[in-house]
């Protein structure tokens, strides 16, 4: 038994999954106490059939055999009611222990930051926060209460056994002893096909979300029949691994019918010649029997519930795998609250990678002074997105330092650090939900005034105000039910509302064409004034009047001075100049 369930596991996920348990632990009790009559009462039964034999079918009692039936039944419907009282009790108790643990899942997941994102795919996300919290605890309330029921119906019997006659007990409960053995074997070959089976239901998760996600894209270039094929190749694989486990787990239940067999076997063939020598009367042998029986039967089953107390096991120590990760981008332990800006943000020799050993930003340098509008501009690849995801910390620099007045961003909290800035995106996400709500997502306590002002500074007003729904209009997950501009003017305005004394503007006005560009560009010019202002932009028409303009090309500055400076000096930007008006004029031609 000791090998059985690996002690230690044993020991470890239940100091683990405690507090989850604790505050329900006494409707836990209750509901887990419940299944002891309930196992113990299975021997009642058997233990009737002795003096049903001896008295009625030996001795002729008539009396005695009208009692029974009502006896049987009755305590029947006694097992059947504290059944129902324990179900009950037992599945509000995995419930909410299922509750407990996704919530503290859902909020370690909000901690984490952007690298964790950037290598975890949605299915995986989906499936291990999800998933395994119900499959954890469910099953381990369920195989607990499996477990104990099957423990105390097996003591009450293994006592009916004894009763009737030690010499046959001890034949049973010494093959009951085989029954145990093989199920040592079957665990590491599972612990293996479930890990690998995690990662393929992801995968098939993670299909779905592309679907989801992707649908116009899969439209547009026909990519039914490619999608169908990944999708067949992923369930294959998920197929195969089921089918795996079948094969090494299932043949433990086969395995013990075997067992029981001989164990019954004997038990007859010893106990006719009990029978014979006079040493037991019918009765014991047929209540033996029966007992033997309801003994034996559960316990057919019994590899199955090893194997799901396994799975339950292992979808334990995925969440604490889960629950023991470290994000790397963390407050210091004295994290200072940022004051609003005074002086400006620089970069001192700051090097990345987002992967290690790949290094993607090097030995920048550079100076944002209050009140400033910077411009990045460089090849596409360059490293701008990544200079201005520096700054809010959504990654943490590899070497330099990114500082704030002085101050380097990792000694200040983050959340003080965020409050100072207003983020538009090229690709702005964009939740479901009313447009009202999305405003506030920048400002929770905006007012009405507020927010029509932000919409109007981000060229919105009109369209929200002829909207049927005004403010109140759904905008669809991920604002699926706007236009690009309309959703790029909608980031705007939650920026606006936002009130945030640095703003970073990544590509904002690339996607549209140029009536729409004007309108965005003419929100941005609105958000952009009197603020410490970071703007990547690929149109250079539009960065002219910046204080300094900046160009990062492979992740290391080329130059940087105002529109006129760089012109004159005939260097990069001024190639990437000449090349955009051309393009314009050949448009124009
Ligand atoms: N999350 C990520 N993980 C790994 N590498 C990344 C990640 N994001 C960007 N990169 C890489 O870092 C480099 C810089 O990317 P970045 O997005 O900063 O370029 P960019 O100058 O903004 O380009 P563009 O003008 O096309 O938007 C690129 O080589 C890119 O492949
Ligand atoms: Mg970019």
């Amino acid at each position: 038994m000791k090998k059985l369930i690996n002690n230690n596991d044993l020991i470890k996920n239940a100091k683990r999954m405690w507090p989850y348990v604790k505050p329900y632990w006494f409707r836990a009790l209750l509901g887990v106490g419940l299944t002891i009559p309930v196992g113990s009462l299975d021997a009642v039964v058997a233990m009737f059939m002795k003096p049903f034999m001896d008295k009625v079918m030996v001795d002729k009692q008539p009396h005695f055999s009208a009692m029974i039936p009502f006896l049987i039944v009755g305590f029947t419907i006694v097992q059947g009611c504290l059944q129902y009282a324990s179900n009950y009790l037992n599945t509000w108790v995995a419930n909410k222990i299922t509750l407990g643990v996704k919530r503290k899942l859902y909020a370690k997941l909000l901690l984490m930051d952007s690298t964790y994102f950037d290598t975890n795919n949605s299915g995986t996300i989906l499936f291990r926060y999800s998933n395994d919290a119900e499959l954890a605890s469910t099953g381990l309330v369920e195989n607990t209460k499996k477990f104990l029921s099957k423990t105390f119906s097996s003591i009450a019997l293994v006592g009916v056994l004894l009763y009737n006659s030690w010499q046959l007990a001890l034949i049973a409960i010494a093959i009951l002893g085989l029954f145990f053995y093989p199920i040592v074997f079957v665990r590491k070959k599972m612990k293996e096909i479930v890990k690998k089976s995690v990662v393929s239901l992801a995968s098939v998760m993670t299909i779905y979300n592309e679907t989801f996600g992707g649908n116009k894209t899969i439209r547009s270039f026909t990519l039914e029949g490619e999608f169908s094929k990944k999708f067949h190749r992923a369930t294959e694989e998920t197929f195969r691994l089921a089918m795996k486990m079948v094969k090494s787990t299932n043949w433990l239940s086969p395995l013990m019918h075997v067992i029981m067999s001989i164990g019954i076997g004997l038990v007859i063939g010893c106990g006719s010649y009990l029978i014979v020598s006079g040493r037991i009367t019918s009765g014991n042998f047929v209540a033996f029997i029966a007992a033997l029986m309801m003994l034996y039967t559960p316990l057919k089953g019994v590899g199955n519930n090893f194997v799901a107390i396994q799975n339950s096991f292992l979808a334990i120590d995925r969440i604490f795998e889960i629950l023991d990760l470290q994000p790397t981008i963390k407050d210091a332990d004295a994290a200072k609250t940022l004051q609003p800006l005074q002086k400006a943000i620089t970069f001192e020799n700051v090097c990345f990678e987002y992967v290690p050993g790949r290094e993607v930003l090097h030995n920048i340098s550079l100076e944002i002074p209050k009140g400033n509008t910077i411009a990045l501009v460089g090849n596409s690849g360059g490293g701008k997105t990544t200079v201005s995801a520096l700054i809010p910390r959504l990654y943490d620099v590899t070497k330099g330092a990114v500082k704030i007045d002085g101050q380097d961003i990792k000694t200040l909290s983050q959340k003080s650090l965020r409050q100072q800035i207003a983020m538009v995106f090229q690709d702005n996400f964009l939740f479901s939900g009313t447009i009202r709500e999305n405003i506030m997502l920048g400002n929770p306590q905006a007012n009405e005034e507020q927010m029509w002002q932000a919409l109007k500074n981000a060229c919105l007003e009109e369209f929200v105000k002829d909207l049927p729904n005004g403010l109140d209009t759904e905008i669809g997950e991920r604002g699926l039910l706007l236009s690009g501009g309309q959703k790029q003017r909608l980031a705007i305005a939650r920026a606006f509302v936002k009130d945030a004394p640095i703003v970073i503007l990544d590509e904002a006005t690339s996607a549209l064409d140029n009536k729409s560009e004007r309108v965005v560009q003419e929100a941005l010019d609105n958000l952009m004034k009197n603020r410490t202002v970071i703007v990547i932009a690929h149109r250079l028409s539009t960065i002219q009047n910046a204080n300094k303009i900046v160009v990062i090309n492979d992740g290391q500055i080329a130059e940087q001075g105002t529109h006129d400076e760089l012109l004159a000096k005939g260097g990069a930007y001024s190639a990437l100049y000449a090349m955009q008006f051309k393009n314009k004029e050949e448009k124009k031609n």
